[in-house]
C-alpha cells in the first residue's frame, strides 16, 4: 500500500543523496538568517533589490491608503474577488512594461499558477495538433504544464537545447514539415533570465525565429522583472524590445519585486480567453489585496529608486571579478544569479556545508531541479550585501 511504497521511495532518494527537508528559519532579511540558534550570511535570497527586507510588512500597513485592505481576497476573481487594489496593479504594471493599447493584465497567486494557468488553457482546444516548444532550461512551472497537457493529448512537447537558437530552428522547421501532421497552434517559450544559469536568451533573435514560423511567444520574466531595462521594466525593455512580438508576458513578485504573485500581459482577447478558460485563475482566491498593496509600493520603489539596480551591478561585478582565475567559477551570467557549478551531487553539498559551518548560507541545487552532474551553489547577489560581506564569501570559496 501507500506507506511501502512512500517508504521505499524516501529510502531510494536518501541512498541518492537526494532527499530535501524543511527547516525552520527563526529570523530573515536578504542578506542574513538565522536557525537554529546560529546566524549566517544570506547568499539563497531571491529579493536581489532588497525591497522585501526594507519594506516591511509594519511599514506597508502603516500607509494610510491601505490600512483598510484584507489580507484575504475572500473569493475567485470572478466571483468578488477582484478589487480596486487590483486594478491599480494591474494598470501599472501595463504602464510599466510599456505594453500596448489593446494589452491587458491578469492576476495570479504565484507565478507557478500564472504559468500552468496560461499553457493549459491555450493547450485545451478540442481538435486542435498544437506544438508547445520550449527551452530545455525553462522552470519546472513551465515544463510541469507541458508534460502534462502531453500526456492529455493537448500537445506535443518538444525541448530545444539551452538558448540554442539553431535547434529552435530545427524544432520549428520540423513542424513545417509537408510530411507531418498540420500543426495549427504553436507556442515557444522561454525565461528571460534563466533561474539556475542566471544567462540570458537573445530575446530579438528568439522571436523572429518564432514569427517566422508563425508561432506564438511566451516569456517568462521572473528572474528579470525589476533588474533588467529600464526602471526595471524587464528583459524586453533591457533589450530595447517592445511587447510587439510577445504573446504572453508572465511576470512574479516573488524575486525582485519582494512581495508575492505573479501577472499574465497579453493581448486584450487573450486575456478574455484566460479569464474565462484558465482554471487557475477561475478556480483560485484572488491574489492577497495586502500582497497586491506591497507589490505596488515595492514597483514603485523599484522604479524611483535607481541606487538599487546601480549597487546591485556594482556587487555582481565585484563578486565576478573576485572570483577570476579561482578554483570555483561562475557561470557565464551578469544577473544576480552566479551559480558555481561542482557537478557532483555530493561535492555541491559538501561546499555547502563547508560554507555554512563558517557562517554562510549558499543552497546546493542538484537533481531534479538541476541536471544530473549539474550540481552547483545556487549563489544570489543582492543589492543590500556590503563588500565586506561579498568578501567574506569570496574568501570562503577561492581558499
Ligand atoms: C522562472 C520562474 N518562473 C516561475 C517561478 C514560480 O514563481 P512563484 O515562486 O511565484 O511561484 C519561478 C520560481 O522560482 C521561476 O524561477
Amino acid at each position: 500500500m501507500f506507506e511501502s511504497r512512500l517508504a521505499s521511495r524516501l529510502k531510494q532518494q536518501t541512498d541518492l543523496g537526494l532527499l530535501r527537508s524543511r527547516m525552520v528559519v527563526d529570523d530573515i532579511s536578504t542578506t542574513n538568517l538565522t536557525v537554529e540558534g546560529h546566524s549566517y550570511l544570506n547568499f539563497s535570497s531571491n529579493d536581489y533589490l532588497g525591497i522585501a527586507s526594507d519594506h516591511t510588512s509594519a511599514k506597508l500597513l502603516s500607509i494610510d491608503k491601505y490600512t483598510h485592505l484584507s489580507a484575504g481576497a475572500m473569493a475567485s476573481p470572478l466571483v468578488v474577488g477582484r478589487h480596486k487594489i487590483h486594478l491599480e496593479l494591474e494598470q501599472l504594471l501595463l504602464d510599466w512594461v510599456g505594453a500596448p493599447q489593446n494589452f491587458n493584465c491578469l492576476l495570479f497567486g504565484s507565478g507557478y499558477s500564472a504559468n500552468t494557468g496560461v499553457i493549459s488553457a491555450l493547450f485545451n482546444i478540442k481538435g486542435d495538433n498544437a506544438l508547445l516548444v520550449q527551452d530545455k532550461l525553462n522552470h519546472a512551472s513551465l515544463m510541469d504544464v507541458g508534460r502534462n497537457s502531453q500526456a492529455l493529448g493537448h500537445c506535443k512537447q518538444v525541448r530545444y537545447l539551452h538558448n540554442d537558437l539553431s535547434s529552435l530552428q530545427t524544432v520549428l522547421a520540423k513542424s513545417n514539415n509537408k510530411n507531418s501532421d498540420e500543426i495549427t497552434n504553436k507556442l515557444v517559450v522561454t525565461e528571460g533570465v534563466f533561474s539556475m544559469d542566471g544567462d540570458q536568451p537573445d530575446l530579438q533573435r528568439l522571436m523572429k525565429i518564432t514569427k517566422a514560423n508563425n508561432a506564438w511567444f511566451m516569456l517568462d520574466d521572473a528572474h528579470g522583472i525589476g533588474i533588467h531595462g529600464k526602471n526595471g521594466a524587464g528583459s524586453l525593455s533591457a533589450q530595447q524590445l517592445t511587447l510587439d512580438n510577445c504573446d504572453v508576458l508572465v511576470v512574479t513578485f516573488g524575486k525582485a519585486i519582494g512581495a508575492q504573485g505573479a501577472a499574465v500581459i497579453a493581448s486584450k482577447q487573450t486575456i478574455e480567453y484566460l479569464t474565462n478558460f484558465s482554471r487557475d485563475y477561475i478556480y483560485s482566491t484572488h491574489l492577497s489585496p495586502l500582497q497586491t498593496a506591497a507589490a505596488i509600493v515595492n514597483i514603485k520603489a523599484i522604479q524611483k529608486d535607481g541606487w538599487r539596480r546601480e549597487k546591485l551591478a556594482e556587487n555582481i561585478e565585484y563578486f565576478k571579478s573576485n572570483l577570476r582565475g579561482s578554483k570555483y567559477q561562475t557561470l557565464d551570467s551578469l544577473s544576480p544569479i552566479q551559480p558555481i557549478v561542482i557537478g557532483d551531487e555530493s561535492e555541491a553539498i559538501g561546499l555547502s556545508q563547508q560554507l555554512k559551518a563558517n557562517g554562510i548560507w549558499a543552497s546546493a541545487m542538484r537533481y531534479p531541479t538541476v541536471a544530473k552532474q549539474q550540481a552547483r551553489l545556487r549563489v544570489t547577489i543582492t543589492a543590500s550585501h556590503t563588500k565586506q560581506q561579498l568578501d567574506q564569501l569570496i574568501k570562503q570559496v577561492t581558499q
